[in-house]
């Protein structure tokens, strides 16, 4: 996975490939990077406009939502892009592009779809134990040796296969890679949003790859992208003493005034239809079989999440 992701020739090399192949919510709407706008204004506030206020986008894709907000966030605002692909050639000048994350910044991290294109292992209960499963690079499986003894007490504490041929993905590198990220932010908000795995509901994991908008097998030839749901609650508690919230993304936008009422119509036609675009728009933000059926984890750092979006 990792090197069909991120080596030599490996589908995240070459600039926009998100875009390209499947949606996010940084693809739906411009009322995405708002509401993340109004996330971060809320989070400068609560740490007192401090000088050096900084918000890093990790794994920020096309720059989507950097450029958005270069053209909305007060000049003092630092903004960065973490991203292993190019700078997009038409990222506005304010906004850092960087492959590796600061060290020691105040403010919001944002990680958005990032922790389940973090590469991890699958393991598959067969008649001879937990096995790690080996996959050749047009797809073809087999059982290989027992997951270390890392990945087993991981896999016993958060995903407990239980039936010939469960399968699971060992969520101990997304762990890492997010307490890694959350301990550069010395006081701030860091958010991770995806679709989170559901052991119980995930019986045969949820491995799977997308190309050009569909769904197909996760081959690992560099040709499309390979993603599993995220273990959220095990992210959240590989980051000691910081507080942790979970939340729907309905929730979680609703909060920041995303919302999909359809408009009534006052007799200007142009207006009825941008008022009409925006509600489609917000409405595939908030779709709870899509987009709005993914889950934020916001962790705080030197300031406290209930004092924010409403809460
Ligand atoms: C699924 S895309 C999401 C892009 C964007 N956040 C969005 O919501 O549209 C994940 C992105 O994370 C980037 N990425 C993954 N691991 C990374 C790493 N260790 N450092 C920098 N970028 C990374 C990939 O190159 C890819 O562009």
């Amino acid at each position: 996975m990792a090197e069909a992701l991120y080596g030599d020739g490996g589908f995240y090399r070459a600039g926009g490939a998100p875009g390209r192949h499947f949606r996010t919510s940084a693809h739906a709407s411009p009322q995405w990077a708002a509401a993340l706008a109004e996330l971060a204004r809320q989070v400068d506030q609560l740490l007192g406009e401090p000088v050096d206020f900084t918000v890093v986008d990790m794994g920020a894709g096309g720059g989507e939502v950097l450029a958005d907000l270069a053209a909305t966030a007060p000049a003092r605002w630092r903004l960065v892009g973490v991203e292993i692909a190019p700078r997009p050639g038409r990222l506005p000048a304010r906004v850092d592009w960087t492959d590796a994350l600061p060290v020691g910044f105040t403010g919001v991290l944002l990680a958005v779809e990032w922790l389940d294109v973090v590469p991890v292992d699958v393991v598959e209960l067969t008649e001879a134990g937990p096995r790690l499963v080996e996959v050749t690079r047009d797809g073809r499986e087999r059982p290989g040796p027992a997951p270390s003894l890392a990945d087993a007490d991981w896999l016993q504490r958060w995903w407990p296969l239980e039936s010939l041929g469960d399968r699971a993905e060992v969520g101990l590198s997304r762990d890492e890679a997010w307490a890694d990220a959350v301990r550069r932010l010395t006081r701030g908000l860091a958010v991770a949003v995806d679709y989170a795995a559901v052991p119980a509901r995930d019986l045969g994991g949820t491995l799977t790859g997308y190309r050009e908008g569909r769904q197909l097998l996760p081959v690992p030839d560099g040709s499309c992208d390979i993603t599993a749901h995220v273990l959220l609650e095990s992210c959240a508690a590989a980051c000691d003493d910081v507080e942790s919230v979970l939340l729907g993304q309905r929730e979680a936008l609703g909060r920041l005034g995303v919302s999909a009422p359809r408009p009534a119509y006052g007799g200007d036609p142009t207006a009825y239809l941008t008022a009409l675009s925006a509600a489609g728009e917000a409405a595939e933000l908030l779709d709870p079989a899509g987009l709005g059926a993914f889950t934020w984890l916001l962790q705080a750092k030197g300031m406290r999440v209930d004092g924010m979006m409403g809460g």
